[in-house]
This record gives C-alpha cells, sequence and structure tokens, in this order.
C-alpha cells in the first residue's frame, strides 16, 4: 500500500470510528432515468453520503427537485419520504430505492403519479445537463386595471366533454354549432379551447400547437369570422394538469404567442405549478405574472384563474387581472358532485360582483349524467350565483331540451344581470333551500331549492325577497306570471324553482 492510500485509509478509519455507521453508500452517486412516464417525468436521482448522513433528491420534469426526507438505509433499501404538493390526506408519501444489477430501481408516488423506474449510473456532468431550470419569480406588481367581463363570461369549453381529445376541427364545429343552435345570440360568445393542444417548444422556447392544432391563427380567425371569441389554456408550472407543456419560465413567452395568434381568454390552471408555488403569497404572484403579461401584449384578454379555490382567491383575484376564479375542484356530471358544489363551494358572495366572478366550474347540462330536474338545478344554481356560464357538452348533440334549457332568457338574465350580486341562501328548513338574488331593476329572483330525494313543498314569502308586499311574481323558467305567491310549491326531488318578485 502506498503511503498515500494507507493515510487514506486510515482517515476513514477514523472516521468510522467516530461515526460508526456509513462510509459511501452503494446509492451515492448521479442516477439517470431515461424513459419513465411522463408524470412526473423523473430524470435523476442524487445521492451524496457523508459520515451516517445521506441526502439526496429525485428530479422531474413536472415539479423539479423533490428532495429527499429523512432518507435512511434500512436492510440494503434506501427509504424516504417525499413532499406530496397539497395532498391533505397524504402530505408525504414513501418512497424507496433498490440496486437491482447496478441500476437503482426507484418506487415512490407524488399526487397521483406512481414511480417504478430504473437509473443507470450517470456523472456529475450528467447531472449538470438534467439539473432542473428554476424560474425567478417577480415581485407582486401593481393592481392590474380590469375593464372586462361586467357580467359573468359565457359561452364554451372543451375540456368537460372531449377532455385532451379536442382538435381544430372539433373546435370549429363548436363554433359552427354555437351559431346554428341560436346560443351565440342568446350570450355565449366565447369558444374555449381547454388542455390538450400543446405541443413542444421550438429552439427559441415559442410552444408550438401539437398536430391536432395544424394553424392556430387560421382557428381563432374562423370562430372570429362567426362573431365569436376564442380562448385558450395554460398553466404557471412545468406541465398542465393533464402533463402537456406549462408556461414555467416563458411567461412572456407565452402571453405574446397567445396574443400573436389571436386568442381572447386565458385559463391559467395552477396544476404543478402548486409544486413552486405553495403559499397564497407565491401562487398570486404567478398569477400576476401572467396578468401582468396579458395586459402587456395589448390585446383584451379575460384572464381565467384555477386554483381550485385556495388561498381566498376572491380577494385578490382582480388585483392580478382576473375576471373569475374557480372556487372548487372540477365538477362532474352527476347531482352530489354539482350539488356539493353548487350550494356549499361556490364561493363567498362579498367578492362577486362586476369586473370579479366567483367561478363555480364548467356546466355540464346536455352531458347525459343528470335528470332534467337536476340539470335545472344546475342551471338554477349558476345563475341564482352570477357564475360564468361555460357550457360543456357537445353543441352538435343539443336537444331541444337543453337548448331551451341553456338559452331561457330569463334566467340568462338572472345571470347576468347589471349589478353582479352573488345570491345566497336566506332560508333553510329540512331539505329545502330559498335563495334570493337582488337585481338591478329593483327586483328579487327567489329560488327554492329541494335537495331530498323525495318530492316536497314549502311556500316563499315576500320577506325572503326582504320585500313587505308583491305585486308581480315571474316564473322564470316558465315565463307564467301571477300577481301574488302561491300558498307553496311543489318541488320534485332534487329539482329547483325560480322566480322573479316584483314589490317593494
Ligand atoms: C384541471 C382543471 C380542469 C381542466 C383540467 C385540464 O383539473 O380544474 O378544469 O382544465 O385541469 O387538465
Amino acid at each position: 500500500m502506498s503511503r498515500a492510500l494507507f493515510a487514506a485509509a486510515a482517515l476513514v478509519g477514523t472516521c468510522l470510528s467516530a461515526t460508526p455507521a456509513l462510509a459511501r453508500t452503494a446509492y451515492d452517486g448521479v442516477w439517470l432515468f431515461d424513459d419513465t412516464p411522463p408524470n412526473p417525468g423523473v430524470t435523476m436521482m442524487e445521492v451524496t453520503s457523508k459520515g451516517d448522513k445521506v441526502t439526496g433528491r429525485v428530479t422531474t420534469r413536472w415539479y423539479g427537485p423533490v428532495e429527499m426526507q429523512n432518507p435512511r438505509i434500512e436492510e440494503g433499501v434506501l427509504h424516504f419520504t417525499a413532499r406530496n404538493i397539497n395532498d391533505r390526506e397524504h402530505p408525504t408519501r414513501d418512497w424507496s430505492v433498490a440496486i437491482e444489477g447496478g441500476k437503482a430501481h426507484l418506487k415512490g408516488r407524488i399526487w397521483e403519479s406512481e414511480v417504478d423506474g430504473l437509473g443507470r449510473p450517470g456523472t456529475a456532468k450528467d447531472a449538470k445537463a438534467r439539473a432542473f431550470r428554476f424560474a425567478d419569480l417577480p415581485a407582486l406588481g401593481a393592481p392590474i386595471p380590469n375593464p372586462l367581463a361586467a357580467t359573468p363570461p359565457m359561452g364554451w369549453s372543451s375540456w368537460n366533454k372531449f377532455a385532451e381529445h379536442i382538435d381544430d376541427r372539433t373546435v370549429r364545429a363548436m363554433a359552427d354549432a354555437m351559431v346554428a343552435t341560436g346560443l351565440r345570440d342568446a350570450g355565449y360568445t366565447y369558444v374555449n379551447i381547454d388542455d390538450g393542444w400543446q405541443g413542444k417548444r421550438d429552439a427559441n422556447g415559442v410552444l408550438q400547437p401539437n398536430a391536432k392544432f395544424p394553424d392556430m391563427k387560421a382557428l381563432t380567425d374562423y370562430v372570429h369570422s362567426k362573431g365569436l371569441k376564442i380562448g385558450i389554456y395554460s398553466s404557471q408550472g412545468p406541465r398542465t394538469c393533464a402533463g402537456y407543456e406549462g408556461s414555467y419560465g416563458h411567461v412572456q413567452q407565452d402571453a405574446k404567442t397567445y396574443a400573436e395568434w389571436g386568442f381572447d381568454y386565458l385559463k391559467y390552471d395552477l396544476c404543478s405549478g402548486e409544486w413552486f408555488y405553495a403559499d397564497a403569497d407565491t401562487v398570486k404572484r404567478s398569477y400576476h405574472e401572467m396578468g401582468a403579461a396579458l395586459q402587456a401584449t395589448g390585446r383584451d384578454f379575460i384572464f381565467s384563474l384555477c386554483e381550485y379555490g385556495r388561498f381566498d382567491v376572491g380577494s385578490w383575484g382582480r388585483d392580478v387581472g382576473g375576471q373569475l376564479w374557480r372556487t372548487t375542484g372540477d365538477i362532474t356530471d352527476d347531482y352530489p358532485t354539482m350539488a356539493r358544489i353548487g350550494f356549499d363551494k361556490n364561493g363567498n358572495p362579498g367578492w362577486a360582483g362586476p369586473h370579479g366572478w366567483n367561478d363555480p366550474d364548467m356546466l355540464e347540462v346536455g352531458n347525459g349524467g343528470m335528470s332534467a330536474d337536476e340539470y335545472r338545478t344546475h342551471m338554477t344554481l349558476w345563475a341564482m350565483s352570477a357564475a360564468p356560464l361555460m357550457m360543456g357538452h357537445d353543441l352538435r348533440e343539443t336537444s331541444a331540451e337543453t337548448l331551451a334549457m341553456l338559452t331561457n332568457r330569463r334566467v340568462i338574465a338572472i345571470d347576468q344581470d347589471a349589478r353582479g350580486i352573488q345570491g345566497k341562501a336566506v332560508r333553510k328548513g329540512g331539505t329545502m333551500e330559498v335563495w334570493a338574488k337582488p337585481l338591478a331593476d329593483g327586483r328579487v329572483a327567489l329560488a327554492l331549492f329541494n335537495r331530498g330525494d323525495a318530492a316536497g313543498s314549502l311556500e316563499l314569502t315576500t320577506a325572503d325577497a326582504g320585500m313587505a308586499t308583491v305585486t308581480n311574481v315571474e316564473d322564470a323558467w316558465s315565463g307564467q306570471s301571477t300577481a301574488r305567491l302561491p300558498a307553496a310549491y311543489a318541488v320534485p326531488a332534487r329539482g329547483a324553482v325560480m322566480v322573479v318578485l316584483t314589490g317593494k
């Protein structure tokens, strides 16, 4: 043994005796993952041990570096926990790594993605090449002026019906159907492409659409030629919720691209951005960054904030340039989910009003998962809540019944009332709820909901509308008027009645 080697061995020996556990472990070094599933897209694992202390991280495309918490080697297997975004039930998840045939077998889970992949040994140079590039988040700028959406936005979005299976041809067909059905003339204006349009960035970082959208400018021109407006979708994270390219690190560039393509509306969905922006301050700044970028394009954009109702978004949604903000997780086409959102997760009415609206998510009317009474409740709740009315079905397959429901001008007028008050419950009893929404012309819309599974009946009173006397009662759904309130209203199971009272 050379003197130098002997000295080194002696040193290791000294260290070992001082810290008896580990020297270098079999896990130390860089491990490269090449073909893991895109979500969360593990690219690399780095492990370092010093004495008995192991540290490490797993780098992903969706979330950047995921630090190993409490890494420890037990029976030859490296175990650690990892932060799990905002999952309250599972704030962390257990991960493990085992060396198998010279490769690192990594297993774990983050949010909805299972990780199970083999990593090959790499070098420090590889680690540098695969290092995640963090984007700077600017300080919060001044509130962004917001002249748009004096009433809740109305239109259609691709997500509820088509999810990722959306393409240029279908968007054009929706624009055509919007006109042919009379939905445009009833007030539905925006044709919005949700997740699934994105391709890759070019060498300059400019995001390209995928093959299903061959020419975005031609598409926006087409939709505009129909007297409609058109919307697009992104995330402030590296990946959107469905795993497509997000705007992380490209915020200003993407805003410019949307403006050049001719879009009028952006839904900006937190998704993987939740990893990087995990508190009210950073989430707000991340929305402000895009709000300011849209404003800087000089083009009018409706800015739709999709953050699932977190961080009291209504209290700052306007300041970041938003005209609507989600109050909830995703709606699905079933009564329990729709009712849970519509009754109980439709946002604080105090934040709603002209140019800023609580968004309990898009409509499911026409998708077939609810009965006519349940869909009527859905529309009634959204109209009483001054909610944005974004249809979510295949407009080419709009039945006469669905069309009548979506184009009822009295119901739309309640939703679109210029005063912009979000209605709320004024009385609850058993399965019944009475809601009131004061209107700009002094009338008051009242809704009577039966949340139970059996038909019921209840009276409405002038006091429900804050009135002493009533001179006219108009049924919003049928249009029939009477001079006074009836003794009681029969309401079907899971159904609704909506009337507009004139009086004092
Ligand atoms: C999230 C949103 C949905 C939809 C999908 C797209 O779940 O809340 O409205 O935009 O992402 O992936």
